[in-house]
């Protein structure tokens, strides 16, 4: 039996989590203390040597990201921290940023430090202004105790952080949207290559990590790389906070290792809501295909999620009970993908629309003979030829979903979602009648 492993949760409980005060009594900045007293090179190297994989969805490798900076040659190079968290399920950095914002602002020192940047950024999504004013608060904190500005600590090391707070869109979450949105332009994705590492913030090399990943640098500083790699599976080290929200008794954040499976989660959740089953659910958020009751089992680490037919992205986990249409869920996510592509590659706008056209007729049973293989006609078109990732992520429900659950798409073609799913047995999404489904 799998248990739970909290080190960035272990001390939300207190109150007053956030302040430097509460830090302090749970070892905060004794990390930062270690990682001067170690060459930055040799930080990268315990960084790599942990295991720790970017944990804002994609898995990459966070030490190898950080060697792929080219030799300093005198100019800026810049940490950006992805904070713009906005994949419908996922809400593990903003509790985390509420919660322990210190373990965030003590992470970017560190990794400054490791990388030899000057100028770290935390790039905020913009609806969040909660987030913000507590960010804002520790950053300043950590300036008054003399973690932050010019010669820190005696150590000749200057870094300035600016928490910058974003507009509001899900795309700034890809990370060249989010360089330009933070450059003062539209947030639309880059061509990549040159990755950020070698051309990023203002041309310049820079690293981009999710908030998780930067919060989880002290503890392996602090704790060894070994202590990090023997948690988790072999290739996917570690900890994770696993965030399970919809039918289950006790929604929340878990922190565990990587390799735990649902049934585990979900019996310390408190089981599924009383008298119900689970029906489908998410294993990373609405990007990553859906799963049913045949993945209870399946190790959440990165390459046994992969070999079921998902991806393990955010570990958001979204539950769906029995009472639930998934042609309503789907489409919920689908309107989602449409009002939040950029716009700018042909693909993925023109697709999320026709997208959300047809799963629109299909809730309202209004669909057509050829409405399913249509949309996996549109999927298999915007799959692989949109700009960033935002367009494959939209296709991965409607195409998980109708995998698994075709039948019920089919019904969209006479019996509309409120018939089949009346809204008393939807707790999730009490929509009471036509009316307010076409408003
Ligand atoms: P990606 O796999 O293209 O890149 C991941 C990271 O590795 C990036 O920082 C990239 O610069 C770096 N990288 C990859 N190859 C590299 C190379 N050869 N040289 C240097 N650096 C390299 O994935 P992407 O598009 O950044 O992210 C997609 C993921 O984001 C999805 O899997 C999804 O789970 C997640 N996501 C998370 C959201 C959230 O709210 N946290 C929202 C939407 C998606």
């Amino acid at each position: 039996m799998t248990t739970l492993t909290p080190v960035l949760t272990r001390f939300w409980d207190e109150p007053q989590s956030w302040t430097l005060e509460t830090y302090l009594r749970y070892d905060g900045y004794q990390a930062l203390g270690t990682a001067f007293e170690t060459e930055p090179a040799d930080l990268v190297e315990q960084v790599k040597s942990s295991g720790l994989r970017g944990r804002g969805g994609a898995g990459f490798p966070t030490g190898l990201k950080w060697s792929f900076l080219p030799k300093p040659d005198g100019g800026p190079r810049y940490l950006v921290v992805n904070a713009d968290e906005s994949e419908p399920g996922t809400c593990k950095d903003i509790p985390l940023m509420m919660a322990a914002p210190h373990l965030l602002v003590e992470g970017a020192i560190i990794t400054s430090f490791a990388i030899g940047c000057n100028h770290a950024f935390i790039y905020l999504r913009g609806e969040v202004v909660h987030v913000y004013r507590r960010l804002m608060n520790a950053v300043q904190e950590a300036y008054d105790a003399g973690h932050l500005g010019k010669n820190i600590h005696g150590t000749g090391f200057d870094l300035d952080v600016t928490v910058h707070a974003g507009a509001g869109a899900y795309e700034c979450g890809e990370e060249t949207a989010l360089l330009d949105s933070l450059e003062g332009r539209r947030g639309q994705p880059r061509l990549k290559p040159p990755f950020p590492a070698v051309e990023g913030l203002y041309a310049r090399p820079t690293v981009v990590n999710n908030v998780e990943s930067i919060a989880s640098v002290p503890s392996i500083v602090g704790n060894g790389a070994d202590w990090f790699a023997g948690m988790g599976t072999e290739k996917s080290q570690g900890f994770g906070i696993f965030s399970l929200s919809g039918h289950v008794t006790r929604p929340g954040q878990y922190e565990a290792p990587l390799g735990i499976t649902l049934r585990e989660l979900v019996d310390m959740a408190g089981g599924i809501r009383e008298g119900h089953q689970l029906k489908f659910w998410t294993p990373g958020g609405s990007s990553t295909p859906i799963f049913t009751d045949e993945h209870w089992d399946v190790p959440l680490d990165f390459e046994s999620v992969a070999a079921a037919g998902s991806m393990l992205g955010t570990r958001a986990l979204q539950i769906f009970d029995e009472t639930v249409s998934v042609v309503h869920a789907v489409a919920r996510w689908t309107d989602f993908y449409a009002h939040e592509s950029c716009g700018k590659c042909t693909p993925c706008r023109e697709g999320t629309f026709w997208l959300k056209q047809i799963m629109t007729r299909l809730e309202e049973g209004q669909g057509t003979q050829d409405d399913v293989d249509k949309l996996l006609d549109i999927c298999d078109n915007i799959l692989g030829r949109a700009f960033c990732a935002l367009g494959d992520g939209a296709t991965s429900p409607v195409t998980s979903a109708i995998q698994y659950f075709r039948e019920e798409f089919e019904l969209g073609m006479h019996t509309p979602w409120w018939e089949a799913y009346p809204p008393e047995r939807s707790a999730l999404f009490p929509v009471a009648n036509k009316e307010t489904v076409s408003a």
